[in-house]
């Protein structure tokens, strides 16, 4: 398979364009090492091992399995802010290359990851927040669009690539139903540098989601996603018959549901994309990326030809 390059792919030493984006109780160090040798970026939130003694220790494994790239996700407001700077700390002492700031300034992370010479994603919704994350030394800005699997926004992938692109210095990483080689194509077409897929490598055999969970991204449609801040009090999208009171009621009677602690928020309440409608098998993560790099060279190869 041809590299496909990319100043931002370049910089990493990434074979292709991609990220396998970081996903709360699910992402795992198998799934960054298989990323990894798959040639693209494997990523996960630290908070994904509950201590911080786990968290170095699934570090530490990460590295003496690959010596390639990876990033680790920090969620800044989630996370208790001695176990943020503690992460922090294992990620500096283990050089881990990639640190992506979510929920929260990621100032004072960047400049800490600079002086090791780390670089620092920072994903948002709206051009807003990606000035300020530029602002604050964000070395590349994530654009989640609508449809995306996890907290997302209402913009357009149409749009919202190519505005971020127009209005920032740093790169712009697309974020948001991409499952496929065709949408990875039209995503650097609009100025994307890489691509930050989550719901398609829940379907991955690495992923530590419920078996039934990557059954219902394989056989899903868009109409089983539905975008609610019932669940969290910030606007998400989820496979609608697992929010509780929401597959048959109002969003009133989910939230109700949800606080009284019938099910357990991203545990037993699964959040998807609108991607799941191209995710059609459950696969290896190198497998998924083959699928992808394929796709991609079949949708170049097959653009319409320009007439002299
Ligand atoms: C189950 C799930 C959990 C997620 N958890 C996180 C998280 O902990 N931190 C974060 O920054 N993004 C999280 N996300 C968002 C993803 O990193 C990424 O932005 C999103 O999956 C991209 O859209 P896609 O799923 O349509 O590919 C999550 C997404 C999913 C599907």
């Amino acid at each position: 398979m041809p590299r496909i390059r990319t100043g931002l792919a370049d910089k990493l030493g990434l074979r292709y364009p991609i990220v396998c984006a970081p996903m709360f109780i699910i992402s795992n160090k198998e799934m960054i090492v298989a990323a990894a040798e798959a040639g693209i970026l494997g990523t996960m939130p630290s908070l994904n091992l509950r201590t911080r003694e786990e968290f170095r220790a699934a570090l530490e494994w990460i590295r003496s399995k690959t010596d390639k790239p990876f990033g680790i996700n920090l969620t800044i407001k989630l996370t208790d802010p001695e176990r943020l700077a503690s992460d922090l700390e294992t990620c500096i002492d283990l050089k881990v290359p990639v640190i992506i700031t979510s929920y929260g300034n990621p100032s004072e992370i960047a400049r800490r990851a600079h002086d090791q010479g780390m670089t620092v994603f920072h994903d948002v919704i709206h051009l807003k927040h990606a000035l300020k994350a530029q602002e604050s030394g964000a070395d590349a800005i994530i654009g989640v669009t609508a449809g995306a699997g996890g907290h997302a926004g209402t913009t357009s992938p149409f749009v919202l690539v190519p505005y971020l692109r127009e209005n920032l210095r740093v790169p712009v990483i697309a974020a948001g139903c991409i499952a496929t080689g065709k949408q990875m194509a039209a995503s650097l077409a609009l100025g994307a540098e890489l691509v930050y897929m989550g719901t398609r490598f829940i379907a991955s055999t690495e992923c530590g989601a419920d078996q039934a969970y990557k059954e219902a991204v394989v056989n899903g449609s868009p109409e089983d996603i539905v975008y609610t801040d019932a669940v969290s009090g910030v606007h998400a999208n989820f496979l609608r018959d697992t929010v509780p009171g929401l597959a048959t009621e109002s969003r009133e009677a989910a939230q109700k549901a949800v606080q009284s602690g019938g099910a357990k928020k991203w545990k037993e309440i699964w959040s998807a994309g609108q991607g799941i409608a191209l995710a059609k098998d459950i696969k290896p993560v190198g497998a998924i990326v083959e699928d992808i790099v394929r796709e991609y060279v079949d949708a170049v190869r097959g653009l319409p030809a320009l007439e002299p």
